[in-house]
């Protein structure tokens, strides 16, 4: 079905690394980094940046307002972390509004490379040299502008380091949950089995485990017509090319 899971390692670069682990740092996938099952290496950006004012952005050539970020420092960083890893096993990305948007299949996709590189832009962008020859795809979390790419990062790295196993508690639920069929997840409910005058379906309560699963499908796939018509639309298309690999 999907592709091997090898991702252990995140190295982010940012001219904010006081900004991580931030939300990092909690939950699952913090624990991860904390047991060093998964690794998040934030490097400073200006650390390849020349002495002694390190400056890392510059004027954009041609005039216009806002800074760029120089392409130098991009390319040390990346040439140094490239020289230490093996080739197959690293990914380089800018995370950029103006990229392909990410997803639950983009987060499997990173998941199969080793080593992640994550560059967040800043100010106006990246030099153009930077995407033209450094990066391997440029990744936006949706169609907004941020300030810059480190929460895009954060998004990125918490989606995809959760797909690593052992991460997140039980093997199905990752499997299981909204996205991985191209279906929202089915409602869930806990104790009580009535509040705020809404009751637990009873066939939840049942024990009868097919029953329960027939309710969960045909549940996830009324909540995603009502709420994402677009992934169904996708499902059935996914559906019907897998028929027609087939025959
Ligand atoms: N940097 C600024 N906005 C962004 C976005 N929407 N996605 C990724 N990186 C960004």
């Amino acid at each position: 079905m999907s592709a091997e899971i090898l991702v252990r390692e995140f190295t982010v670069l940012t001219i904010f690394p006081q900004m991580f682990p931030g939300p990092l740092g909690f939950g699952v996938v913090g624990r991860a980094f904390a047991d060093e099952r998964l690794v998040l290496d934030v490097r400073d950006l200006r650390a390849w940046a020349d002495p002694p004012h390190r400056q890392v952005d510059d004027e954009t050539f041609g005039g216009g307002a806002g800074m760029v970020l120089k392409p130098e420092p991009l390319f040390r960083a990346v040439e140094a972390i490239r020289a230490e890893t093996p080739p197959r096993s690293l990914h380089v990305v800018l995370l950029d509004p103006g990229g392909r948007r990410f997803d639950q299949a983009a987060a499997r996709e990173l998941a199969g490379y080793e080593r992640l590189v994550l560059i967040c832009g800043r100010y106006e962008g990246v030099d153009e040299r930077v995407r033209r020859r450094l990066v391997d795809e440029e990744l936006s979390i949706g169609d907004y502008v941020l300030c810059g790419g480190e929460l895009a990062a954060m998004v990125v790295v918490e989606a995809t380091a959760r797909l690593a196993p052992g991460v997140v508690g039980r093997a199905e639920s990752v499997a299981e949950e909204s996205f991985e069929a191209s279906l929202l997840d089915h409602p869930h409910y806990t104790r009580p089995a009535e509040f705020a005058g809404l009751e637990v379906p009873e066939v939840l309560r049942s024990g009868h485990h097919e029953q329960i699963e027939s309710w969960r499908r045909q549940a996830a796939l009324d909540r995603t017509r009502r709420q994402r018509p677009d992934l169904l639309a996708r499902a059935v298309t996914e559906d019907d090319a897998r028929k027609g690999e087939n025959r």
